[in-house]
């Protein structure tokens, strides 16, 4: 049956001219100040107080990694507006995918392994799943580079020299609309829609549990938010309170935490030692974005448009989609240089939690103490990796017997404990 749905929006309109408020910061706050919630209970009674639910019988699990063919792929990134690139010449060129870690989950056809496919073979079954997932879209992380660009742009707005024209023009009156650190919107659809798929996959898994499933996330409210929408996609928003138990490890300095080992691992956070992958990308941005340069800074007066800048704008088109639902910074920049953003995040990934890092091993190690632990069903006796004693020599806070394992983490966890073999070189762009 078809839906219809209206939708009554009063538009407004107001005249628009070159603005001082250009790259200044705007905040909403909900639910508004003055609001309570303090006659919830008398006028709006929760569903068990109210009764009536109709019957619910409930059916057999689904197991579609042993099922399905075919395998059923992430596509969708509804309700995201799909960005152009500045060219625009190829219909099929998608900009979202060459946002390296801050691009929306995606299905890729294999691992570089041909003909491979995650479906279980036949005639085989399945005992356990483990699951190690990056938290979902978020804000930049506070002190980025975009917040920074946008007080820059600000300052330079308050100076007579200041003008904007052509492809630049919307700057004018645009203005910074991020917060930091927190999930957005569209990050908590793919972590609840993450764990519907999950369900869909691997929901027969639960029939082998003798108790309640453990699954694991760090303190980050984007990292408690992301393992609490997973889950509700994964159970059901009316049970999942109590159809598992959320572990919340502490991720602070100093903390030992597998899925947060920076904070235990001092050199890990040093630009020349660790962090060696922001020094890389940055030789690459003075190269690829060397055109884009000269055609942009034409278009801006009163504003030095600096490579740093230009990487900064990149970002900001990531980074505004999946807040916002669009950006204008997107169509900014053509294919190439959009081929050159994600290979500037690859080299900060490779050396800084990849193979040309030489933490990345150490920070990896934890998560993959862990994981043979639990493949092998033995307990974890020597503590020298971000392991934390406490939790991991408990039975019930790390469990080695669960059919199902579920841990929320940040991308270079992901990175860092599935590293090749030491010393690869950064394949050429
Ligand atoms: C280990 O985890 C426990 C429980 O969260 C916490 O109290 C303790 O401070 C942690 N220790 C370290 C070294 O992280
Ligand atoms: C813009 O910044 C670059 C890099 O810092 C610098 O070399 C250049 O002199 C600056 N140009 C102007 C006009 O300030
Ligand atoms: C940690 O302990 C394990 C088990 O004894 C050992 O195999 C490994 O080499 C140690 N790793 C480090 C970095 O000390
Ligand atoms: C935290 O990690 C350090 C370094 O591996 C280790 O020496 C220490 O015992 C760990 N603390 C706990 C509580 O696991
Ligand atoms: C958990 O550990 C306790 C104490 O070591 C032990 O008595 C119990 O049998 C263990 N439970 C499981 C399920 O292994």
């Amino acid at each position: 049956m078809l839906a219809t749905v209206l939708l009554f929006a009063l538009p407004f309109c107001t005249a628009e001219s070159a603005s001082s408020y250009a790259g200044s910061t705007v905040v909403d706050s909900y639910p508004p100040p003055g609001a309570t919630n303090t006659a919830i209970d008398t006028y709006f009674p929760d569903a068990p107080q109210v009764g009536y639910a109709g019957p619910t019988p409930t059916g057999a699990e689904p197991a579609a990694i042993v099922t399905a063919i075919p395998f059923s792929k992430v596509e969708n990134v509804f309700p995201l507006s799909r960005p152009n690139s500045a060219d625009s010449a190829d219909i099929t060129f998608n900009v979202m995918r060459h946002w390296g870690n801050l691009a929306p989950l995606y299905s890729v056809e294999s691992f570089g392994l041909s003909g491979a496919s995650p479906v279980i073979p036949e005639g085989c079954g399945i005992n356990a799943v483990h699951l190690l997932m990056r938290h979902g879209a978020r804000y930049p992380t506070s002190g980025s580079g975009v917040s920074d660009f946008a007080s820059d742009i600000h300052a330079a707005a308050s100076d007579e020299g200041f003008s904007v024209t052509g492809d630049l023009e919307f700057s004018a009156t645009w203005t910074y609309k991020l917060g930091a650190e927190t999930l957005t919107p569209f990050g908590r659809d793919s972590l609840f829609s993450n764990g519907v798929a999950f369900r869909y996959r691997y929901g027969e898994l639960l029939n082998a549990f003798t108790d309640l499933p453990v699954f694991r996330t760090t303190s980050e409210d984007r990292m408690v938010d992301s393992a609490l929408n997973f889950a509700a996609g994964f159970f059901g928003l009316g049970t999942y309170e109590t159809d598992y138990h959320q572990e919340i490890i502490i991720e602070e300095n100093n903390f030992n935490n597998t899925l947060a080992p920076y904070d235990v691992c001092p050199n890990s956070n040093t630009a020349d030692i660790g962090n060696f992958g922001g020094t890389q990308g940055n030789k690459w941005a003075d190269i690829y974005l060397k055109d884009a340069r000269k055609r942009l800074q034409p278009m801006i007066k009163g504003f030095n448009l600096t490579i740093s800048r230009l990487v900064d704008m990149q970002e900001m088109c990531a980074y505004e989609t999946v807040a916002l639902g669009y950006s204008k910074f997107c169509d900014l920049f053509t294919e190439k240089e959009w081929e050159g953003y994600e290979y500037y995040v690859d080299l900060n990934f490779w050396y800084s939690y990849g193979p040309g890092s030489p933490t990345a091993a150490a920070l990896g190690l934890g998560y993959v103490q862990e994981l043979v632990s639990r493949l092998t069903h033995t307990p974890i006796n020597v503590w020298n990796s971000s392991t934390n004693s406490t939790l991991d020599s408990s039975n019930i806070t790390f469990p080695l017997s669960q059919p199902t394992y579920v841990d929320a983490s940040h991308d270079v966890i992901i990175s860092t404990s599935m590293l090749p073999p030491p010393s690869s070189p950064m394949p050429d762009y």
